[in-house]
Protein backbone atom coordinates (compact mmCIF):
# COMPACT_ATOMS: atom_id res chain seq x y z
CA UNK A 1 0.00 0.00 0.00
CA UNK A 2 0.90 3.54 -0.86
CA UNK A 3 1.87 5.97 2.52
CA UNK A 4 3.81 8.44 3.20
CA UNK A 5 6.34 6.42 5.39
CA UNK A 6 7.51 5.02 2.48
CA UNK A 7 8.10 7.45 -0.01
CA UNK A 8 7.17 5.08 -3.08
CA UNK A 9 4.79 5.58 -5.77
CA UNK A 10 3.07 2.42 -6.29
CA UNK A 11 -0.42 1.94 -8.39
CA UNK A 12 -3.22 -0.02 -8.41
CA UNK A 13 -1.43 -2.92 -10.44
CA UNK A 14 1.60 -2.92 -8.41
CA UNK A 15 3.88 -0.90 -11.04
CA UNK A 16 6.39 1.48 -9.55
CA UNK A 17 6.20 4.88 -10.46
CA UNK A 18 9.92 6.25 -10.51
CA UNK A 19 9.90 8.79 -13.99
CA UNK A 20 7.96 12.04 -14.31
CA UNK A 21 7.55 13.85 -17.64
CA UNK A 22 7.13 17.45 -17.34
CA UNK A 23 5.77 19.79 -19.63
CA UNK A 24 6.91 23.01 -19.62
CA UNK A 25 5.09 24.88 -22.81
CA UNK A 26 3.04 23.75 -25.20
CA UNK A 27 4.83 26.23 -27.71
CA UNK A 28 6.80 25.34 -30.16
CA UNK A 29 8.77 26.63 -33.29
CA UNK A 30 7.82 23.92 -35.06
CA UNK A 31 4.53 22.50 -36.37
CA UNK A 32 4.96 18.61 -36.85
CA UNK A 33 2.03 17.25 -38.77
CA UNK A 34 1.78 14.22 -36.35
CA UNK A 35 1.71 16.38 -33.38
CA UNK A 36 -0.26 19.27 -33.89
CA UNK A 37 -2.69 21.48 -36.50
CA UNK A 38 -1.52 23.90 -38.92
CA UNK A 39 -3.51 26.13 -36.98
CA UNK A 40 -2.75 26.14 -33.24
CA UNK A 41 -3.91 27.95 -30.26
CA UNK A 42 -1.44 28.03 -27.47
CA UNK A 43 -2.45 28.22 -23.47
CA UNK A 44 -2.64 32.21 -22.31
CA UNK A 45 -0.26 32.46 -19.57
CA UNK A 46 -2.45 32.31 -16.50
CA UNK A 47 -3.26 29.15 -17.17
CA UNK A 48 -0.02 27.57 -17.39
CA UNK A 49 2.38 26.78 -14.18
CA UNK A 50 4.82 29.29 -13.39
CA UNK A 51 8.69 27.95 -13.10
CA UNK A 52 8.64 28.25 -9.28
CA UNK A 53 5.19 26.02 -9.23
CA UNK A 54 6.54 23.75 -11.83
CA UNK A 55 9.61 23.39 -9.31
CA UNK A 56 7.50 22.52 -6.14
CA UNK A 57 6.15 19.65 -8.31
CA UNK A 58 8.80 18.17 -9.05
CA UNK A 59 10.77 18.49 -5.65
CA UNK A 60 7.26 16.43 -3.89
CA UNK A 61 7.83 13.98 -6.93
CA UNK A 62 11.18 13.61 -5.70
CA UNK A 63 10.24 13.16 -2.45
CA UNK A 64 7.75 10.32 -3.04
CA UNK A 65 10.51 8.37 -4.79
CA UNK A 66 11.15 9.82 -8.55
CA UNK A 67 14.32 9.18 -9.82
CA UNK A 68 14.21 10.53 -13.33
CA UNK A 69 12.71 13.91 -14.47
CA UNK A 70 12.45 14.72 -18.55
CA UNK A 71 11.36 17.86 -19.29
CA UNK A 72 9.31 18.27 -22.81
CA UNK A 73 6.93 20.29 -24.17
CA UNK A 74 5.87 21.51 -26.97
CA UNK A 75 9.59 22.58 -27.11
CA UNK A 76 11.25 23.43 -23.77
CA UNK A 77 13.60 25.28 -24.75
CA UNK A 78 11.41 28.49 -26.09
CA UNK A 79 10.28 28.71 -22.68
CA UNK A 80 12.30 31.82 -21.01
CA UNK A 81 13.73 31.04 -17.56
CA UNK A 82 14.21 27.07 -18.88
CA UNK A 83 17.91 27.24 -17.71
CA UNK A 84 17.11 28.55 -14.62
CA UNK A 85 14.49 25.76 -13.88
CA UNK A 86 16.61 23.16 -14.99
CA UNK A 87 19.62 24.52 -12.91
CA UNK A 88 17.51 24.08 -10.12
CA UNK A 89 15.76 20.86 -10.69
CA UNK A 90 19.33 18.99 -11.36
CA UNK A 91 20.59 19.80 -8.13
CA UNK A 92 17.76 17.61 -6.62
CA UNK A 93 20.28 15.66 -5.03
CA UNK A 94 17.80 12.34 -5.13
CA UNK A 95 16.87 12.85 -8.42
CA UNK A 96 19.54 10.06 -10.54
CA UNK A 97 18.67 11.67 -13.96
CA UNK A 98 17.75 14.80 -15.35
CA UNK A 99 17.21 14.44 -19.15
CA UNK A 100 15.46 16.63 -21.94
CA UNK A 101 13.38 16.22 -25.18
CA UNK A 102 13.85 18.80 -28.02
CA UNK A 103 13.70 19.11 -31.25
CA UNK A 104 16.75 20.68 -31.35
CA UNK A 105 16.56 24.02 -32.96
CA UNK A 106 17.59 26.26 -30.14
CA UNK A 107 20.71 23.57 -29.71
CA UNK A 108 23.48 25.53 -30.77
CA UNK A 109 23.14 28.07 -28.78
CA UNK A 110 22.24 26.37 -25.76
CA UNK A 111 23.74 23.28 -25.55
CA UNK A 112 26.40 24.04 -23.69
CA UNK A 113 24.35 25.79 -20.75
CA UNK A 114 22.30 22.43 -20.56
CA UNK A 115 24.99 20.60 -19.75
CA UNK A 116 26.21 22.68 -16.99
CA UNK A 117 22.65 22.82 -15.79
CA UNK A 118 23.45 18.96 -14.98
CA UNK A 119 21.31 17.56 -18.05
CA UNK A 120 22.30 14.20 -18.41
CA UNK A 121 21.06 13.30 -21.22
CA UNK A 122 19.09 14.86 -24.83
CA UNK A 123 16.65 13.32 -26.92
CA UNK A 124 16.56 14.94 -29.99
CA UNK A 125 13.36 14.92 -33.02
CA UNK A 126 14.37 14.32 -36.56
CA UNK A 127 12.29 12.45 -38.67
CA UNK A 128 14.32 12.60 -41.77
CA UNK A 129 17.53 14.02 -43.34
CA UNK A 130 15.89 15.36 -46.62
CA UNK A 131 15.65 18.98 -46.08
CA UNK A 132 12.39 19.03 -48.37
CA UNK A 133 10.93 16.48 -46.71
CA UNK A 134 11.93 18.06 -43.17
CA UNK A 135 10.39 21.15 -44.25
CA UNK A 136 7.21 19.48 -45.25
CA UNK A 137 6.82 16.99 -41.73
CA UNK A 138 8.01 20.19 -39.22
CA UNK A 139 6.06 22.85 -41.73
CA UNK A 140 8.31 25.26 -40.16
CA UNK A 141 11.59 23.67 -39.10
CA UNK A 142 14.85 23.93 -40.77
CA UNK A 143 16.81 20.94 -40.92
CA UNK A 144 20.71 22.66 -40.87
CA UNK A 145 19.88 24.29 -37.96
CA UNK A 146 18.82 20.83 -35.83
CA UNK A 147 21.52 19.24 -37.78
CA UNK A 148 24.23 21.97 -36.35
CA UNK A 149 22.05 21.59 -32.93
CA UNK A 150 23.12 17.35 -32.65
CA UNK A 151 26.86 18.92 -33.71
CA UNK A 152 26.63 20.98 -30.79
CA UNK A 153 24.99 18.75 -28.41
CA UNK A 154 27.43 16.24 -29.28
CA UNK A 155 30.18 18.82 -29.11
CA UNK A 156 28.76 19.78 -25.39
CA UNK A 157 29.79 16.03 -23.79
CA UNK A 158 26.40 14.67 -22.49
CA UNK A 159 26.45 11.24 -21.27
CA UNK A 160 23.70 9.96 -24.16
CA UNK A 161 22.21 11.48 -27.26
CA UNK A 162 19.01 9.73 -28.71
CA UNK A 163 17.07 10.67 -32.03
CA UNK A 164 13.75 9.79 -32.11
CA UNK A 165 12.62 9.64 -35.47
CA UNK A 166 8.00 9.18 -36.12
CA UNK A 167 8.22 6.98 -38.75
CA UNK A 168 5.26 7.60 -41.52
CA UNK A 169 4.56 5.39 -44.32
CA UNK A 170 5.06 7.03 -47.74
CA UNK A 171 6.45 10.20 -46.15
CA UNK A 172 9.92 8.92 -44.48
CA UNK A 173 9.74 4.74 -44.26
CA UNK A 174 12.36 4.96 -46.88
CA UNK A 175 14.59 6.66 -45.00
CA UNK A 176 15.27 4.22 -42.02
CA UNK A 177 18.62 3.33 -42.72
CA UNK A 178 19.90 6.48 -43.75
CA UNK A 179 18.84 7.47 -40.36
CA UNK A 180 20.81 4.72 -38.46
CA UNK A 181 23.44 5.65 -40.71
CA UNK A 182 23.49 8.88 -39.56
CA UNK A 183 23.52 7.67 -35.93
CA UNK A 184 25.86 5.53 -36.19
CA UNK A 185 28.32 7.68 -37.67
CA UNK A 186 27.46 10.14 -35.01
CA UNK A 187 28.12 7.57 -32.42
CA UNK A 188 24.39 8.07 -30.96
CA UNK A 189 21.19 6.53 -30.35
CA UNK A 190 18.24 6.36 -32.55
CA UNK A 191 14.70 5.06 -31.59
CA UNK A 192 11.64 4.67 -33.99
CA UNK A 193 8.35 5.51 -32.57
CA UNK A 194 4.93 4.45 -34.14
CA UNK A 195 2.19 8.03 -34.64
CA UNK A 196 -0.42 7.70 -31.36
CA UNK A 197 -3.16 9.26 -32.42
CA UNK A 198 -3.70 12.32 -30.23
CA UNK A 199 -5.53 15.29 -31.28
CA UNK A 200 -7.19 15.42 -34.52
CA UNK A 201 -4.46 15.91 -37.55
CA UNK A 202 -5.75 17.06 -41.17
CA UNK A 203 -1.84 16.27 -43.34
CA UNK A 204 -2.59 12.85 -43.45
CA UNK A 205 -4.75 9.29 -42.48
CA UNK A 206 -3.41 7.94 -39.27
CA UNK A 207 -3.89 4.70 -40.21
CA UNK A 208 -2.83 4.84 -43.73
CA UNK A 209 0.58 6.31 -42.46
CA UNK A 210 0.96 3.40 -39.72
CA UNK A 211 3.94 1.78 -40.28
CA UNK A 212 4.91 -0.92 -38.11
CA UNK A 213 7.87 -1.60 -35.81
CA UNK A 214 8.33 -5.05 -37.20
CA UNK A 215 8.96 -3.75 -41.04
CA UNK A 216 10.96 -1.17 -39.90
CA UNK A 217 13.31 -4.04 -38.22
CA UNK A 218 13.03 -6.10 -42.02
CA UNK A 219 14.17 -2.82 -43.63
CA UNK A 220 17.19 -2.06 -41.54
CA UNK A 221 17.96 -5.86 -41.84
CA UNK A 222 19.16 -5.43 -44.94
CA UNK A 223 21.91 -3.47 -43.73
CA UNK A 224 22.57 -3.66 -40.38
CA UNK A 225 23.16 -6.80 -38.24
CA UNK A 226 20.87 -5.63 -34.53
CA UNK A 227 21.37 -8.04 -31.60
CA UNK A 228 18.92 -7.72 -28.98
CA UNK A 229 19.61 -5.90 -26.05
CA UNK A 230 18.99 -5.90 -22.30
CA UNK A 231 19.73 -2.33 -21.87
CA UNK A 232 16.84 0.12 -20.85
CA UNK A 233 16.56 3.59 -20.38
CA UNK A 234 13.36 3.89 -18.39
CA UNK A 235 11.52 4.82 -21.43
CA UNK A 236 9.41 2.66 -23.31
CA UNK A 237 12.24 2.19 -25.93
CA UNK A 238 13.04 -1.99 -26.68
CA UNK A 239 16.77 -1.98 -28.05
CA UNK A 240 18.99 -3.08 -30.21
CA UNK A 241 23.10 -2.64 -30.61
CA UNK A 242 24.37 -2.30 -34.38
CA UNK A 243 26.84 -4.77 -34.22
CA UNK A 244 30.39 -3.41 -34.75
CA UNK A 245 29.07 0.24 -33.71
CA UNK A 246 28.40 2.28 -30.69
CA UNK A 247 24.92 2.86 -31.80
CA UNK A 248 21.58 1.15 -30.24
CA UNK A 249 18.54 1.13 -32.10
CA UNK A 250 15.15 1.41 -30.23
CA UNK A 251 11.86 0.61 -31.13
CA UNK A 252 8.60 2.34 -29.57
CA UNK A 253 5.60 0.28 -30.43
CA UNK A 254 2.51 1.37 -28.98
CA UNK A 255 0.25 -0.18 -31.23
CA UNK A 256 2.41 -3.33 -32.00
CA UNK A 257 3.91 -3.99 -28.90
CA UNK A 258 2.05 -3.11 -26.12
CA UNK A 259 4.82 -1.65 -22.97
CA UNK A 260 1.75 -0.59 -20.61
CA UNK A 261 2.71 -3.58 -18.13
CA UNK A 262 6.14 -2.31 -17.54
CA UNK A 263 4.96 1.76 -17.10
CA UNK A 264 6.63 3.16 -14.86
CA UNK A 265 5.57 6.95 -15.29
CA UNK A 266 3.26 9.80 -15.30
CA UNK A 267 3.25 12.99 -17.21
CA UNK A 268 2.46 16.20 -15.69
CA UNK A 269 1.21 19.12 -18.37
CA UNK A 270 2.26 22.71 -17.99
CA UNK A 271 -1.26 23.57 -17.08
CA UNK A 272 -1.02 21.44 -13.99
CA UNK A 273 -2.61 18.35 -15.07
CA UNK A 274 -0.99 14.89 -13.89
CA UNK A 275 -1.98 12.69 -16.43
CA UNK A 276 -1.94 9.18 -15.47
CA UNK A 277 -1.03 7.76 -18.88
CA UNK A 278 -0.50 9.00 -22.12
CA UNK A 279 -3.34 7.12 -23.75
CA UNK A 280 -5.98 8.15 -21.44
CA UNK A 281 -8.04 11.33 -20.65
CA UNK A 282 -8.21 10.92 -16.43
CA UNK A 283 -5.87 13.39 -14.82
CA UNK A 284 -5.91 15.08 -11.15
CA UNK A 285 -5.63 18.91 -11.22
CA UNK A 286 -2.21 19.54 -9.21
CA UNK A 287 -2.58 23.33 -10.49
CA UNK A 288 -5.48 23.61 -8.27
CA UNK A 289 -3.98 22.21 -5.09
CA UNK A 290 -0.94 24.22 -5.16
CA UNK A 291 -2.47 27.50 -5.79
CA UNK A 292 -5.49 27.05 -2.83
CA UNK A 293 -2.65 25.57 -0.90
CA UNK A 294 0.17 27.09 -1.09
CA UNK A 295 3.33 25.77 0.68
CA UNK A 296 1.61 22.68 1.94
CA UNK A 297 4.00 19.97 0.95
CA UNK A 298 2.50 17.12 2.64
CA UNK A 299 -1.20 17.69 1.13
CA UNK A 300 0.26 17.75 -2.12
CA UNK A 301 2.73 14.72 -1.52
CA UNK A 302 -0.63 13.02 -0.04
CA UNK A 303 -2.36 14.49 -3.25
CA UNK A 304 -0.07 12.26 -5.74
CA UNK A 305 0.05 9.11 -3.48
CA UNK A 306 -3.48 9.38 -3.66
CA UNK A 307 -3.60 9.97 -8.11
CA UNK A 308 -1.72 6.70 -8.26
CA UNK A 309 -5.19 4.65 -7.67
CA UNK A 310 -6.42 6.16 -11.02
CA UNK A 311 -3.48 4.91 -13.18
CA UNK A 312 -4.74 2.96 -16.23
CA UNK A 313 -3.75 -0.39 -16.54
CA UNK A 314 -3.05 0.36 -20.38
CA UNK A 315 -3.09 2.50 -23.04
CA UNK A 316 -6.31 2.36 -25.48
CA UNK A 317 -5.27 3.74 -29.20
CA UNK A 318 -7.51 2.98 -32.47
CA UNK A 319 -6.29 4.55 -35.38
CA UNK A 320 -9.20 4.03 -37.47
CA UNK A 321 -11.42 5.51 -35.29
CA UNK A 322 -11.59 9.41 -34.42
CA UNK A 323 -9.16 10.38 -31.85
CA UNK A 324 -10.56 9.66 -28.45
CA UNK A 325 -7.74 11.55 -26.91
CA UNK A 326 -8.45 15.14 -27.95
CA UNK A 327 -5.69 16.94 -26.78
CA UNK A 328 -2.78 17.58 -28.61
CA UNK A 329 1.14 15.87 -28.26
CA UNK A 330 2.08 19.43 -27.48
CA UNK A 331 -0.22 19.88 -24.34
CA UNK A 332 1.33 16.51 -22.99
CA UNK A 333 5.00 16.63 -23.76
CA UNK A 334 4.85 13.17 -25.41
P1 LIG B 1 14.56 7.65 -22.63
O1 LIG B 1 14.74 8.28 -21.28
O2 LIG B 1 15.73 7.91 -23.52
O3 LIG B 1 14.15 6.23 -22.56
O4 LIG B 1 13.41 8.49 -23.30
P2 LIG B 1 11.86 8.25 -23.53
O5 LIG B 1 11.68 7.34 -24.69
O6 LIG B 1 11.23 7.90 -22.23
O7 LIG B 1 11.41 9.72 -23.89
P3 LIG B 1 11.14 10.48 -25.25
O8 LIG B 1 10.78 11.87 -24.86
O9 LIG B 1 12.29 10.32 -26.17
O10 LIG B 1 9.86 9.74 -25.81
C1 LIG B 1 9.88 9.01 -26.96
C2 LIG B 1 8.48 8.63 -27.38
O11 LIG B 1 7.98 7.62 -26.51
C3 LIG B 1 7.50 9.76 -27.38
O12 LIG B 1 6.85 9.78 -28.63
C4 LIG B 1 6.56 9.39 -26.31
O13 LIG B 1 5.30 9.82 -26.62
C5 LIG B 1 6.64 7.88 -26.27
N1 LIG B 1 6.26 7.45 -24.93
C6 LIG B 1 6.93 7.69 -23.79
N2 LIG B 1 6.27 7.17 -22.74
C7 LIG B 1 5.12 6.59 -23.23
C8 LIG B 1 4.00 5.94 -22.64
O14 LIG B 1 3.91 5.78 -21.42
N3 LIG B 1 3.02 5.50 -23.46
C9 LIG B 1 3.09 5.68 -24.80
N4 LIG B 1 2.09 5.20 -25.52
N5 LIG B 1 4.12 6.32 -25.39
C10 LIG B 1 5.12 6.77 -24.63
N1 LIG C 1 2.89 10.06 -32.10
C1 LIG C 1 4.12 9.61 -31.76
N2 LIG C 1 5.13 10.43 -31.41
C2 LIG C 1 4.90 11.73 -31.43
N3 LIG C 1 5.70 12.77 -31.12
C3 LIG C 1 4.97 13.90 -31.25
N4 LIG C 1 3.71 13.62 -31.65
C4 LIG C 1 3.64 12.28 -31.77
C5 LIG C 1 2.61 11.37 -32.12
N5 LIG C 1 1.38 11.79 -32.44
C6 LIG C 1 7.09 12.61 -30.72
C7 LIG C 1 8.05 13.67 -31.17
C8 LIG C 1 9.12 13.65 -30.10
C9 LIG C 1 8.51 12.90 -28.96
C10 LIG C 1 8.57 13.56 -27.64
O1 LIG C 1 7.17 12.68 -29.32
O2 LIG C 1 8.63 13.39 -32.40
O3 LIG C 1 10.27 12.97 -30.52
FE1 LIG D 1 7.12 20.82 -31.76
FE2 LIG D 1 7.93 18.39 -30.97
FE3 LIG D 1 5.38 18.80 -31.64
FE4 LIG D 1 7.25 18.84 -33.53
S1 LIG D 1 6.69 17.07 -32.24
S2 LIG D 1 5.57 20.36 -33.28
S3 LIG D 1 8.94 19.74 -32.51
S4 LIG D 1 6.41 19.71 -29.93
Amino acid sequence: MNDLSSPQLIDRFGRKVDYLRISITDRCDFRCVYCMAEDMTFLPRAQILTLEEIYTLAEAFAQLGVKKIRITGGEPLVRHGVLDLLRDIGAISSLKELVLTTNGSKLTEMAAALKQAKVKRLNISLDTLDAVKFRAITRTGDLSQVLAGIDAAKEAGFERLKINAVILKNRNHHEVCELVQFAVDKEIDISFIEEMPLGVVSAHNRAEAYYPSHLIKADLAQRFALLSSISKTGGPSDYFNVIGTNTRVGFISPHSSNFCSSCNRVRLTVEGRLLLCLGNEHSVDLKQVIRANPGDMAYLKQVIVNAMQHKPEKHEFNLHEQPVILRYMNATGG
